[in-house]
């Protein structure tokens, strides 16, 4: 009898002492999983906050802190709608408001060398939307003084992320395509409606589409060594919701040489003068908008680079195209700043380097240049290339 209660007692001890073995470990693997959230303040609520708010207002690495627009109308609404406990007018007040770690800048092109400076100034990290500064003098200092200051910079695009972009960076490593000479790239449409500083000096198509494309080849091709352009203005006139009728300044037509080095040349061409029956997205197009050939293959990314839906390879032992990766898997444009955050928060290091960024702003600069003086202009910059 002695010997039951004791067995059962024993019995009982242990199944408690179980349980709470399995409570403790339960609490620590919830502590160990939960993430250390990156808290964040949003500068610019226009036509693109609705696109990142509700992806990272998704993120469990992601509590929103502010939201900041000079017109202060939108910095209410949009945090309104998305549970931002503080909304201002000035980034001098968001600056003073609760602390945050990470500034998500979505203002006009013209705005982010200044504003990016400011928030690392004030010791946050940066994600910006694209260019990540105006000039490439500019972006050079914003990347050296986020060294000093032990800050991260990083700017859009997140075309690097897509498992299509990773689907051709391997073909090409893995010798698929045999020796790549040539690439085409293009994105266009007809030009953005709703804000100036797109046609405004410092704005244009090569900052706001070109970019993409730019970002990709230089991505799966490595670093441009020297570009070559012709850029132009085909509209001159624009009427946009904010200001009505206004003068275009910056291109609104460009198309862009680089040579990345042992005899691979691409081109990129964007504009806003793009009619395409498939609209901005291009959803539903087959043809690809990027196309790299070499001497035993080449493949075509379908879709754009920001919204890939497959890849299309053919080589000389299948020559019957195949379509590859047509399913982008969690990859979405709208993710680079949840991205950092995600990053941020895990201390891991993400695909989207602020070097790339740099690059592809000193391209685009030399462009302009190039464009406006019919030479080859050099290019210093380089990025850690492979990126996958
Ligand atoms: N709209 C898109 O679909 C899209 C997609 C990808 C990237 N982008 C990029 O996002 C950026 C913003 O584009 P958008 O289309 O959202 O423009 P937008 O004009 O709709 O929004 C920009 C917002 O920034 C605010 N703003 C400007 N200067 C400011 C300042 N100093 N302080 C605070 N707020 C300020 C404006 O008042 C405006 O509300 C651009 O770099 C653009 O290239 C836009």
């Amino acid at each position: 009898m002695d010997t039951n209660i004791s067995r059962k007692k024993f019995l009982e001890n242990t199944t408690m002492a179980a349980v709470a073995m399995l409570l403790k470990s339960a609490q620590g693997f919830a502590t160990e999983t939960q993430q250390k959230k990156i808290r964040i303040g949003v500068i610019g609520c226009g036509s693109v906050s609705t696109q990142y708010l509700p992806h990272l207002e998704k993120s469990p690495y992601v509590e929103l802190i502010s939201a900041c627009d000079i017109i202060p109308d939108r910095a209410k609404k949009q945090a309104a709608k998305h549970k931002i406990p503080n909304h201002y007018p000035h980034i001098d007040q968001m600056m003073r408001g609760p602390n945050f770690d990470l500034l998500v800048n979505l203002t006009d092109m013209q705005e982010h060398g200044r504003l990016n400076k400011q928030a690392l100034l004030a010791g946050k990290h940066v994600w910006s939307e694209k260019p990540m500064a105006n000039t490439y003098k500019e972006g050079k200092a914003l990347l050296d003084l986020s060294r000093e200051k032990k800050l991260r910079l990083w700017g859009a695009p997140a075309v690097v992320n897509s498992p299509q972009f990773a689907f051709m960076a391997k073909s090409i490593r893995e010798g698929k395509l045999g020796q790549v000479s040539s690439a085409h790239a293009h994105y266009g449409h007809t030009g953005p409606t709703w804000s100036a500083f797109f046609y405004e000096k410092g704005g244009g198509s090569l900052p706001d589409l070109g970019v993409y494309n730019l970002a990709t080849l230089t991505g799966l091709l490595g670093p441009a060594k020297s570009v070559m352009a012709m850029t132009s203005i085909v509209t001159p006139e624009r009427t946009v919701d904010n200001k009505g009728k206004i003068k275009v300044d910056a291109e609104d037509n460009a198309m862009v040489l680089m040579d990345h080095g042992n005899g691979v040349i691409s081109h990129v061409q964007c504009g806003f003068n793009y009619f395409d029956p498939f609209g901005h997205e291009g959803k539903g197009q087959e043809k690809p908008s990027i196309t790299i050939w070499g001497t035993h293959g080449n493949m075509g990314l379908v879709g754009y680079d920001w919204a890939p839906s497959g890849v299309d390879l053919v080589t000389h032992q299948n020559e019957k195209s195949q379509r590859f990766v047509p399913d982008p898997g969690g990859y979405v444009w709208q993710e680079g700043a949840s991205v950092i955050a995600q990053s941020l928060s895990k201390g891991t290091e993400p695909l989207i380097a602020v070097e790339h960024a740099l690059h592809v702003l000193e391209i685009i600069e030399a462009a302009r240049e190039s464009g406006n003086n019919g030479k080859k202009i050099k290019i210093e910059s380089v990025f850690k290339y492979p990126i996958v």
